[in-house]
């Protein structure tokens, strides 16, 4: 296995991804935790992630001193390029020559590293992201490849096994990057590269088995694919100690309820309570328009239902969540730096501390395709899998401003218009995910003879591989008019329709 040390990167679990990607198992330590990590897994190789931090900074993190004099090859990424830099005896500095994005690097000379990929003389493209910067290599350190603003793009000491890159390989944005991460796991480590979604279904599953012993477990349903991923794997695990909750908050898409209870009930065969909760959801939103309000409300109230729930089952002391990795890293710092709450998200913000059970998160490392793999893997139906991924907080968070049933309903209508269209122009797969937005604003329309003062409905359709970036989808003029004019024929309460063209970032895929 290999071992990444993180140290507080937005993108650590990029890493872990790349690595799966090579067919290799990997596990993430916070830096004050890898000593123990370490211990456990007598890793074959080190990853060091970036970071916020400065090696300057008093107290900035380190890696275990010991980890340099353990014989095991060791890849550094950018703010772990400079602590190990720091580390053995090199000298860190501000940089003037700030670079952050695109950038490219020159090849100066051959590394195991660079195995069937680079050649010394070419020019790659890299994503860079730094403000200090490596001056002083520490001895057996020699120049690999180079920027403009950094001399020590890759610096490497081929004969330790150290390896260390200004840049980020495990972000989409440095091409090769994968292919990078796959050479250190594989021709430095030697390891083998045959792990698989299988391997970690199986040791998912152990690992449930023994967190678990003879206890029992409620799982959420939020009628999505990542709860219901999360459900049959622990029901595989632990077969009827589980039982599902399906809290229905009444902000569900059209006909989502009742496919997710039949799925749950007929084809599984999996203990399944459904809670009708739509009327305390609508009272509870009646008058708030804060989307973190909103968020804070449902992620809560929902929580509230699952005790209740709970202390009906009687005994049930883990909750199980469907948490994906990017909802974790937009919601928390989890090595307890400085980082910035975009949204909280409704599986992971909205839990209140009081909370009373233990928490089973079994996807918690996972991206959303890797999920699907996951689904596929466990049997899932295909149509269920390769469904768009819909949020914890459902149409309230598509609805800005109050929160009504009404408003639900003329939302859920123009939807599944939406999605009906793009079905038949057979362009769901193509999409991460498309949804109608229902705005606050009214404007005048003409229809027959009339004057109407209505609802704006806004689309929003992204391509994306992990939701943590998006880009809009482009669909042609005919589709859009095509489907514009059937939302403002048939939903009742909307004469206007636009298309939201706006990439993540600057955007959230989600209007709130
Ligand atoms: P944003 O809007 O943050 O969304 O760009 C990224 C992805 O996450 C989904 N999303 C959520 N999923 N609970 C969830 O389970 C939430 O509270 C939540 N908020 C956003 C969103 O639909 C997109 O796929």
């Amino acid at each position: 296995s290999v071992l990444i040390v993180d140290f507080g990167s937005q993108v650590t679990q990029l890493i872990a991804r790349r690595v799966r990607e090579a067919g290799v198992y990997s596990e993430i330590a916070p830096f004050n935790r890898a000593d123990e990590a370490f211990e456990r897994l007598r890793p074959k190789g080190i990853i060091l992630s970036g970071g916020p931090s400065s090696v300057m900074w008093d107290d900035s993190p380190r890696a275990p001193q010991h980890f340099f004099g353990a014989g095991i090859p060791i890849l550094a990424i950018c703010y772990g390029q400079q602590t190990m830099a720091h580390q053995l005896g090199g000298r860190v500095a501000p940089s003037d020559n700030r670079e952050f994005g695109r950038a490219f690097i020159e090849i100066v000379s051959d590394s195991v590293l660079f195995d069937g990929l680079w050649k010394p003389g070419e020019s790659h493209q890299v994503w860079m992201s730094h403000g200090d910067r490596v001056e002083a290599l520490p001895d057996g350190f020699s120049v690999a490849a180079r920027s403009e603003g950094a001399p020590y793009a890759v610096a490497t000491d081929e004969a330790r096994r150290f390896f260390s890159l200004m840049f980020h390989p495990e972000v989409v944005h440095t091409p090769d990057g994968g292919k990078l991460l796959a050479n250190f796991v594989r021709h430095v480590c030697g390891l083998a590269g045959d792990w698989t979604m299988a391997e970690f279904r199986e040791a998912k599953i152990a690992e449930i088995k023994e967190q678990v012993g003879s206890g029992r477990v409620i799982c959420g349903l939020s009628g999505g694919v990542d709860s219901a991923v999360a459900a049959v794997l622990i029901h595989e695990a632990i077969g009827d100690q589980l039982t599902c909750v399906f809290v229905d908050h009444g902000l569900m898409r059209a006909n989502e309820a009742e496919q997710v209870v039949s799925l749950f009930r007929n084809h599984y065969n999996i203990p399944l309570v459904h809670a009708d909760a739509e009327a305390l959801f609508l009272g509870g939103l009646a008058g708030v328009t804060d989307p973190e309000a909103k968020r804070k409300f449902i992620g809560k109230t929902f929580i509230d239902i699952f005790e209740e729930e709970a202390g009906k089952i009687g005994g049930a002391e883990f909750l199980a969540q469907g948490t994906l990795y990017p909802d974790v890293i937009e919601s928390v710092s989890f090595t307890g730096g400085p980082s910035v709450t975009i949204k909280s998200h409704h599986n992971v913000g909205g839990l209140p501390e009081r909370m009373n059970m233990k928490l089973i998160e079994p996807l918690r490392e996972l991206f959303k395709d890797e999920v699907r793999a996951l689904g596929r893997e466990l049997g899932l139906p295909k149509a269920f899998v390769g469904r768009h991924p819909f949020p914890g907080p459902g149409l309230a968070i598509r609805i800005p401003g109050e929160v009504t049933k009404e408003r639900c309903d003329i939302l859920r209508k123009a939807d599944s218009i939406y999605l009906e269209e793009i079905r038949n122009a057979g362009l769901y797969d193509a999409i991460w995910q498309a949804f109608a937005v229902l705005l606050p604003v009214k404007t005048v329309g003409v229809m027959g003879d009339g004057r109407t003062y209505d609802n704006v409905c806004a689309l929003r359709a992204v391509t994306s591989t992990d939701g943590m970036t998006a880009d809009i989808y482009p669909f042609d003029a005919a589709f859009l008019s095509r489907t514009a004019t059937r939302i403002i024929n048939e939903v009742r309460g909307i004469n206007r329709v636009v298309y939201d063209y706006t990439s993540k970032p600057p955007g959230t895929i989600e209007w709130e």
